[in-house]
């Protein structure tokens, strides 16, 4: 019989990805999210994908009740944790809702899994908790660095994940620690929402090249990098997505748990960004040299050898992949579509 995973946060961006993923290697997968930062429309568009229902139970994790409930009402092999809010100024500005959100519902949750005797996670970490890291490309053993409450979040997770695998046998945990994702699916039908004006710099190209917003600001041209702005391992949705089924198969087959990072191993800078979004969608891309952003990291690319070696996982799309699936995603009838 299918194994059955629980998707909190199914309904966002990363989670909409992994949820067609793990449907796609045959996994029998519940989307629980509360809605907070998803479109209505996506658990459709999942359907239209997949060519089957999918099953949505709204409800947020803090709710020991409402985890309960799904935890009563069907048993699950494994969750994968993605319901978090994720946005590094605003933690800054609400922290206690950043803390409550991302450890209270990580904490909450965890208690619901015990009491259930569902005891596999796979847990959104990011490589934020690197701060700014003394080796690039940076490995998992790079110590932990916290650069704002949104990074602490991420840093205590692993840590109460560490903290209870070490006290239970039974319970195993993959925590991923996703370097900078981008692009969308294939089919156009799913991507990170382009509504907001967006802090990060693929959605906020895409938005440029879409002429609904005048230019990007390219914070910093003095890093000690190539071309003096900064540098991210950017990687593709899709095998970011792919990253989950085998970190998922990992705990299921083996019960062993895991720290990895999922990147390409390579970095690109603002300006090479710019360049190849200018290529995939055939619009001129003005921009403008600003200040340094606050708090910014020179550059984030990931030893991606672990990965490889504990998951088997390496990376397939290019940088072309995700700036063309972007631009076919954000130029697409369902990224108009409103709730
Ligand atoms: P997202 O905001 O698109 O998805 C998060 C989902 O969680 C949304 O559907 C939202 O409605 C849901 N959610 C939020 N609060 C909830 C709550 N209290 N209860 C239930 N559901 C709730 O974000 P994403 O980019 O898909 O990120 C997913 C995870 O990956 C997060 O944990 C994030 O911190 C982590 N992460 C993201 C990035 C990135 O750049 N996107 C990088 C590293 C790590
Ligand atoms: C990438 C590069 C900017 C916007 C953030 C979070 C991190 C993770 C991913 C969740 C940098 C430059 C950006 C713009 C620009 N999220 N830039 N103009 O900073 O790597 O990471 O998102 O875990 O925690 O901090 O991503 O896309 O914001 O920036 O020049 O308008 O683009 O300075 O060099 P970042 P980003």
């Amino acid at each position: 019989m299918a194994k059955r995973i629980l998707l909190t946060g199914g309904a966002g961006y990363i989670g909409s990805h992994t949820y067609l993923a793990l449907v796609e290697a045959g996994y029998d997968v519940v989307i629980f999210d509360s809605f907070a930062n998803a479109r209505r429309d996506v658990p459709d568009r999942l359907a239209q994908v997949t060519g089957k229902p999918v099953t949505v139970i709204e409800g947020d994790v803090r709710s020991r009740q409402a985890l309960d409930q799904v935890f009563g009402d069907r048993s699950f092999d494994a969750v994968v944790h993605f319901a978090a809010l994720k946005a590094v100024g605003e933690s800054v500005e609400r922290p206690l809702d950043y803390f409550d959100v991302n450890l209270g519902g990580l904490t909450t949750l965890l208690k619901a899994m015990d009491a259930a005797g569902c005891r596999r996670l796979v847990f959104s970490s990011s490589a934020c908790v690197y701060g700014i890291p003394d080796e690039t490309p940076t490995p998992e053993t790079a110590e932990y660095r916290a650069m704002n409450p949104y990074g602490q979040t991420k840093i205590v997770g692993e840590q109460v994940l560490t903290a209870l695998t070490a006290a239970n046998p039974d319970w195993a945990a993959g925590i991923l620690r996703y370097f900078n994702p981008a692009g969308a699916h294939r089919s156009a039908l799913i991507g990170e929402d382009p509504r907001d004006i967006p802090n990060n710099l693929m959605p906020y190209i895409a938005r440029v090249a879409l002429g609904e917003l005048d230019r990007i600001s390219v914070f910093g041209d003095d890093y000690d990098t190539p071309d003096g702005t900064g540098v991210r391992d950017y990687i593709h949705v899709e095998d970011l997505a792919r990253g989950h089924v085998l970190s998922l198969d990992r705990l299921l087959d083996a019960g062993d748990s895991h720290v990895v990072n999922l990147g390409t191993g390579r970095g690109h800078s603002v300006l090479e960004m710019i360049e190849a979004y200018k290529r995939a969608s055939n619009r001129d891309l003005p921009y403008t040299i600003t200040d340094r952003r606050p708090g910014d990291v020179p550059v984030y690319v990931a030893r991606a050898d672990k990965a490889a070696q504990v998951l088997g996982f390496t990376t397939e799309k290019t940088l072309e992949d995700m700036c063309s699936s972007s631009w076919a995603w954000i130029t697409s009838d369902a990224a108009r579509r409103e709730d």
